[in-house]
């Protein structure tokens, strides 16, 4: 009897330790990215201070923001830090930039208790094919000189440099619209396999963004449920595979054209994927809970795509809203944040992929300007510039919500004005100057915000004084370290 209790013991322990081990041993977690193609900044540690309450623990930047990298310090948050563009021509002519960049970006983070950086993005989907071809030339070699930067400082084990690519490198044809057909676009097939070559040599990852809401966008023939998760009204058959969804026949593209260029076991890290709130009829809040639920229980759950199995590695587009974004790609493009301008979260999102109502922490502490804001002005008696007004406002702000399926497209004529106005105003900090438009335009302490359009009001941007707050936390944090000189310094 006493034996076989021992036993069952024994199992229950065995079980147990299966069960938990991998939480122990660090369960796999989603990363996120944070722009700051904003007007009104956050203060970074406040948002860093977010992201360990939500318990993100990998972070994409798509530049070396120095705040933020101060406001990380100490913290063991993975990060992939990118080096622009614009940066590529100079990294790949010039090994001596390439040096100085890590070393400043880079190596003087790189100390125990300073901040974990674990990959450096080189470029920003610099094939993208509305790029012209432009950095077709420069980005392996760039790829090259901070990989080789890298090693020189004795991080290149540690440290990786991978290139994001959009997912309009590869392709299926349309005789043959199915992932075992992708391969990469024969333009930049080469260059894209030796670039490949060189990851694989060094132990990097291929990184790729990729976008079903692009799918939905602008195809209205495309079958809805295919973007998300949990529908498979018309799955897609591929030989034997079947394809519920267009993020896994997506990614199986990949999968494909990497084994056609000979590296069928290359690891891939998804850089970007999300879905937008606001600025086009499939932008919602209902539609980016839908699909990023579905994608965090997806691509924890380690049941893999139909051709590769495991946990699949991701990293969500995006923290946090950017107001400043060009809208060439779409009016939707200032809305990607599962997070609104002031950190506020949008919808309730589990990050563990365990799909329970769990609500997300807000960014704590956030200041905002006066409760005011500028509206139309009803006893104006002269409407003649009011739409000229209007333009001026809207192209120097954000009226993106007002556009067609957006949440504040229902607004009267007299709606849109006000809102233009206000959104003017804030941007602007409030100041009287700016809620004038030839006496069309009044100063308000009224909330004109009607049911889902919310007229906003601005937060306070600290960036000088954050500065030193930054500065003085980090003193705090790690006396004695390197990096303190070196920002007492700059
Ligand atoms: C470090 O990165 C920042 C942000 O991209 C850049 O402005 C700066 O020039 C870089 N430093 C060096 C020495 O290249
Ligand atoms: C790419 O080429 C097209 C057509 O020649 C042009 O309209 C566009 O401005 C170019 N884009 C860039 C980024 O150079
Ligand atoms: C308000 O502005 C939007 C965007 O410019 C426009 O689509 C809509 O028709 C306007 N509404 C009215 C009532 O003028």
């Amino acid at each position: 009897m006493a034996q076989t209790r021992v036993l069952e013991c024994c199992n229950c322990f065995l079980v147990l330790f299966l069960v938990f081990m991998p939480m122990v041993l660090g369960s796999p977690s989603v990363g996120v990215n944070w722009g700051t193609m904003s007007t009104h900044h956050l203060p970074p540690d406040k948002v860093v201070q977010m992201l360990r309450e939500n318990g993100f623990k990998k972070l994409k930047l798509f530049e070396a923001d120095e705040k933020i990298l101060a406001a990380l310090i100490g913290t063991d948050i993975e990060v992939m830090l990118a080096i622009p563009n614009y940066m590529l021509q100079t990294m790949s002519q010039d090994t001596e930039a390439a040096a100085s960049w890590v070393h400043a970006n880079v190596t003087s983070y790189s100390y125990t208790g300073g901040v974990n950086i674990k990959y450096v993005a080189v470029g920003n989907e610099p094939f993208l094919q509305t790029y012209n071809d432009s950095y077709i030339h420069s980005t392996l070699p760039a790829l090259k000189n901070i990989q080789e930067a890298l090693n020189n400082a004795e991080l290149g084990s540690k440290i990786k440099a991978t290139v994001p690519f959009n997912a309009d490198i590869y392709y299926s044809p349309e005789s043959n619209p199915v992932p075992s057909a992708g391969d990469f676009r024969p333009e930049i097939r080469d260059v894209t396999t030796e670039i490949i070559q060189y990851l694989h040599s060094n132990g990097a990852p291929f990184t790729v963004n990729i976008y079903p809401f692009l799918s939905l966008y602008g195809n209205d023939y495309f079958p809805m449920d295919f973007a998300f998760f949990d529908g498979s009204n018309k799955p897609l058959r591929d030989g034997n595979l079947v394809y519920t969804n267009v993020f896994d026949a997506n990614f199986d593209t990949l999968v494909r054209s990497l084994e056609k260029a000979g590296y069928p076991t290359m690891d891939i890290i998804v850089g970007e994927v999300g879905w937008p709130t606001d600025g086009d009829k499939n932008a919602n809040i209902k539609n980016a809970k839908r699909f990023n639920q579905g994608l965090l229980g997806h691509a924890l759950s380690g049941s893999g795509t139909p051709a590769r199995k495991g946990t699949i590695e991701i990293y969500l587009f995006s923290l946090i809203d950017e107001n400043g974004k060009s809208i060439a790609p779409g009016n939707f493009e200032r809305h990607w944040g599962i997070f609104e301008f002031d950190g506020k979260p949008k919808y309730k999102l589990d990050l563990s992929g365990m799909m329970e109502n769990k609500g997300l922490a807000p960014v704590e502490g956030v200041e905002y300007m006066e409760r005011k804001w500028c509206v139309l002005n009803s006893d104006a008696d002269n409407y003649e510039e009011l739409p000229d007004s209007i333009d001026y406002a809207c192209s120097l702000s954000d009226c993106t919500a007002l556009s067609y399926g957006s949440s504040c497209n229902h607004l009267s004529a007299r709606g849109n004005a006000s809102y233009a106005f206000n959104m003017y105003f804030q941007i602007n900090d409030q100041h009287p100057w700016n809620c004038d438009f030839s006496g069309l335009a009044i100063i308000t302490d009224k909330d004109p915000s009607e049911g889902d359009c919310e007229f906003p009001v601005m937060i306070v941007s600290h960036s000088a004084l954050l500065l030193q707050t930054g500065v003085l936390d980090t003193l705090a944090r790690v006396v004695g370290g390197f990096m303190v000189f070196a920002l007492v310094l700059c």
